[in-house]
C-alpha cells in the first residue's frame, strides 16, 4: 500500500484536490490522506467545500490558521514535518497551486527526502510582489514531478532548468472539478435566491492585497462599480470585508453576500452576464464556460485565459471602457475534465 498525502490549505485548494481524491480512491493500492493545514478555517471558506465536493473530513488537520506570511509558512512547515516524522512517511506528497502551504509543505517534505509532485506547476505572473509568485517559484525549484495545466507552464519550467522528463502536461484540474459537479451546478439557480435574473447581473470577487488592502483603492473600485448599469453581486472574502466595512456609501447596485460554497458560486458565475475579479481560478472557470471575465490585475500567471479564453486584464481606470467589449474565447487544450485520470496513470507508473 502506497501512502499519498494531498495537501490543502485555502479555498481554491479544496477544489483542486477533490477530482484527484475521487479518481485515486478507486485504486486499492493507494492509501490517500488529506492534510488540511488550516489556513482557511471559516465554515464558508473551508468545510462548505468539503461538503459540496463530497470530500471526507481531512485525515490530518494542522490547525495553522491566520498570521503573517512568515508565521503561516513557518508554522505549516513545523506542523507538517512533525506529522511526517511521527506517523508513517508518505510515498508521495501532492501539493497544489500557489498558496503558503504549497511552499511550506514542499520545503518540509524535501528536507526529509520525500517525493513531491506539484499540481498546477509552472505558472508565472513574473510579478514577484505577489506572494503566490514566490510560492510558485520556490515550490517549482525543488519538486520532483511537475504537472502542468498549459504549454506556457512547460516552457517556463524548462527555462528554469527543470528536466523535460519531470514535466507532464496533464491539463487543468479545475475543469475536472467543474465537470464533476456540472449537473448539480446546472440544477441550481442561485441567482433567484438573490432576486436576480439570468444573464442580467455581474459577479464581482476581490481579495488580492493590491486591490483590497488599501481603502483608497477599494473606494475607487466601488466608484466604478456604481456606474455599471447592472446589479453586481459580491461574495466578500474575509480579507476584503475589513476594509469594505469602512466605506460609508456603497453603490446601490452592489449586493454584498457571504462567501459561497462551490456549487452556488459556480451557479452564479455560469448564469452571469460577465465577471469582474482578481482571482486566479475564476479566470480559468470563466474561460471554460465562455463567460467574459475582466481581471483587475496588471499581470496574470494564466496567460492562456487571455490569448485563447474569455479573460481580459483591466485596470480600475479602464474597467468601464473594457466591459463594453466582452469576449467569449475558446477552451484551451486538455481543459477537458480528464486531468485527474491522466495524473492517476502517472502515479501508477511511478509508485
Ligand atoms: C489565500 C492565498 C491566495 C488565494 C486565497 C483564496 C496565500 C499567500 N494566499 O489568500 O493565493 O487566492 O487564499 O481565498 O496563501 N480569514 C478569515 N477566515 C478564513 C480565512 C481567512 O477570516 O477562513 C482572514 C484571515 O484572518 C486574514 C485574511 O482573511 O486576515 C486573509 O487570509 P489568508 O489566508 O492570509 O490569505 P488570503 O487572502 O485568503
Amino acid at each position: 500500500m502506497k501512502t499519498i498525502h494531498l495537501i490543502c490549505a485555502a479555498r481554491p485548494n479544496f477544489m483542486k484536490i477533490a477530482p484527484l481524491y475521487h479518481a485515486l480512491k478507486k485504486e486499492s493500492r493507494f492509501k490517500l490522506e488529506i492534510v488540511h493545514t488550516g489556513q482557511h478555517y471559516d465554515y464558508q471558506m473551508s468545510q462548505a467545500f468539503f461538503d459540496d465536493l463530497n470530500l471526507p473530513l481531512p485525515h490530518h488537520h494542522l490547525g495553522v490558521g491566520s498570521g503573517t506570511h512568515a508565521e503561516q509558512t513557518a508554522q505549516t512547515m513545523i506542523a507538517y514535518e512533525k506529522l511526517c516524522l511521527e506517523k508513517r512517511k508518505p510515498d508521495l506528497v501532492v501539493v497544489v497551486g500557489d498558496v503558503n502551504a504549497t511552499l511550506a509543505c514542499t520545503i518540509a517534505a524535501k528536507k526529509i527526502h520525500l517525493q513531491v509532485a506539484h499540481l498546477e506547476a509552472g505558472l508565472r505572473s513574473f510579478d514577484r510582489t505577489m506572494p503566490e509568485e514566490v510560492n510558485r517559484i520556490v515550490a517549482d525549484s525543488i519538486s520532483d514531478y511537475y504537472w502542468t495545466p498549459s504549454e506556457d507552464a512547460n516552457e517556463n519550467l524548462l527555462k528554469e532548468g527543470v528536466r523535460p522528463e519531470q514535466i507532464s502536461f496533464v491539463g487543468n484540474i479545475m475543469i475536472d472539478t467543474y465537470c464533476m459537479m456540472q449537473n448539480k451546478i446546472e440544477q441550481k439557480e442561485t441567482y433567484h435566491q438573490f432576486g436576480l435574473s439570468r444573464q442580467n447581473y455581474v459577479v464581482l470577487t476581490l481579495h488580492r492585497p493590491a486591490n483590497v488592502d488599501s481603502l483608497d483603492r477599494l473606494e475607487l473600485t466601488m466608484e466604478k462599480i456604481r456606474q455599471i448599469d447592472l446589479p453586481v453581486i459580491f461574495p466578500v472574502h474575509p480579507r476584503t470585508k475589513k476594509n469594505l466595512e469602512q466605506i460609508e456609501q456603497l453603490p446601490k447596485n452592489l449586493k454584498i453576500i457571504d462567501p459561497q460554497g462551490y456549487i452556488d458560486f459556480m451557479s452564479l458565475v455560469s448564469n452571469a452576464a460577465y465577471v469582474i475579479s482578481d482571482s486566479g481560478g475564476i479566470q480559468e472557470e470563466t474561460t471554460y464556460l465562455g463567460i467574459p471575465c475582466f481581471t483587475l490585475r496588471d499581470t496574470t500567471e494564466r496567460p492562456i485565459t487571455v490569448t485563447v479564453g474569455s479573460n481580459q486584464l483591466v485596470s480600475v481606470d479602464n474597467l468601464l471602457d473594457r466591459i463594453q467589449y466582452p469576449k467569449k474565447g475558446e477552451i484551451p487544450p486538455l481543459w477537458d475534465g480528464k486531468t485527474a485520470e491522466r495524473i492517476k496513470i502517472l502515479i501508477r507508473d511511478r509508485l
